[in-house]
């Protein structure tokens, strides 16, 4: 039914519509009183929603922008990088390290699975000679739906010294990630994911160490300067033209973020997440991540059931109930189906989501007890 698409995929994913209310209005001038009060309004409540005391800065890119910040500001040609990959995502900071020069090793794991903290605590421990400057990792890998223990990881990195580089994308505001108390140093994050407005924002928060490592870098890059962006925060205000439209959104969005509690949207995230893998199991699919404790809390993969296609999944979701849900990325293409349950997602809509995805596999021939995944969403939903 036309204007009924409902978007879970991870990312861009549902708006609210108080906040394209505001989206829609005419932009303001970005150098006015108006809008300097809306972005002091936004670097407050960026650091409640980070959970840090340092400064947020915002830039006008997508999360990838956030990630090319994060490096671009601290390597410098020659310096080591460990990167701890668990899939696409992970895969993303070895290119930007190695566009900038970096010789980079990576700690790689299959598909589903999460870093063994002992084999990283192991690698740093060779590291007799301290060259591995910066680490980089991904808290909820969004290829795959695993999600790693990032505060036993930064530990070990804090141990070792090197700096912790964080992709928290489809992570802040999803999955509890706490930057000050878990030591991470440097942390991204996108619009267009928990922050329930469309693509185009993207965020990242530094240490007091992580801006150390920044003064020494010979060539930051000009368009992601920190320096320039954290001034422009002590001012209230961007150093270049921000995406206006977006930030007055943000400003609603935060404030519904607030109203909620953080603490409420991670766990409104998790038992979503939780409900939605013991009803993919009670229709007797396989999940990808097979142990909840290594499951992100935004998006859930899945494999097809024997003899049901991937794109026939999709097809049938979004044609017949205007549910959108993503393809694997990469080799998993065609492979699993992702769902994605990051944002403005409420109990309903998990409810008519898995009641969509019975009647869709139910066509497509699949056999199993209808009506198990709902019971089983309804149960652990509570
Ligand atoms: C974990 C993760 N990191 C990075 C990105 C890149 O973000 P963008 O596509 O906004 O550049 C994504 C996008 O899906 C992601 O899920």
């Amino acid at each position: 039914m036309k204007d009924k698409t409902f978007l879970m995929i991870p990312g861009p994913t549902p708006v609210p519509e108080s906040v394209m209310t505001e989206i829609a209005k005419h932009p303001i001038g970005h150098r006015s009183a108006e809008f300097s009060k809306i972005l002091e309004n936004v670097y407050t409540n960026l650091k409640y929603v980070f959970r840090t005391k340092n400064d947020v800065i915002v830039y006008t890119s997508s999360g990838t922008g956030a990630m090319c910040a994060a490096l671009e500001n601290l390597i410098n040609e020659g310096d080591n990088v460990l990167s701890l990959v668990l899939g696409n995502f992970g895969n993303r900071w070895v290119k930007i390290a190695q566009s900038r020069g970096a010789i980079v090793e990576k700690i790689e794991v299959e598909t589903g699975s999460v870093i063994d903290p002992e084999v990283l605590r192991k690698r740093l421990a060779e590291d007799t000679e301290k060259k591995i400057k910066i680490v980089t990792l991904t808290h909820s890998e969004t290829s795959t739906g695993a999600a790693n223990n990032v505060k036993a990881l930064c530990e070990i990195i804090r141990e070792h010294g090197a700096l912790s580089v964080v992709d928290g994308v489809t992570s802040v505001c999803a999955m509890e990630c706490y930057p000050d108390e878990w030591g991470i140093d440097v942390l991204v994050s996108g619009s267009q994911k928990g922050f329930m407005i469309p693509p185009g924002l993207a965020f990242l928060t530094a240490n007091e160490r992580a801006w150390k490592v920044y003064e020494q870098c010979k060539h930051p890059s000009f368009y992601w300067d920190w320096g320039a962006y954290k001034k422009s925060v002590g001012e209230n205000s961007t150093p270049f033209t921000p995406a206006v439209n977006l930030f007055v959104g943000l400003d609603k969005a935060l404030e519904m973020i607030k109203n909620e509690g953080i603490d409420n949207m991670n766990a409104r995230h998790k038992r979503h997440a939780l409900a939605l893998r013991a009803a993919v199991k009670a229709i007797g699919l396989e999940l990808v991540v097979k142990n909840d404790e290594n499951a992100s809390h935004s998006i859930t993969s899945i494999y097809p059931p024997e003899g049901v296609s991937v794109p026939d999944i999709r097809k049938v979701m979004k044609n017949d109930f205007d549910i959108v849900v993503a393809n694997g990325q990469n080799a998993l293409k065609d492979k699993i189906f992702r769902m994605g349950t990051l944002g403005f997602v409420c109990d309903r809509d998990l409810i008519s989501a898995v009641g969509a995805l019975e009647a869709t596999l139910y066509k497509l021939g699949h056999k199993f007890e209808l009506g198990s995944g709902v019971a089983e969403v309804i149960k652990n939903l509570g």
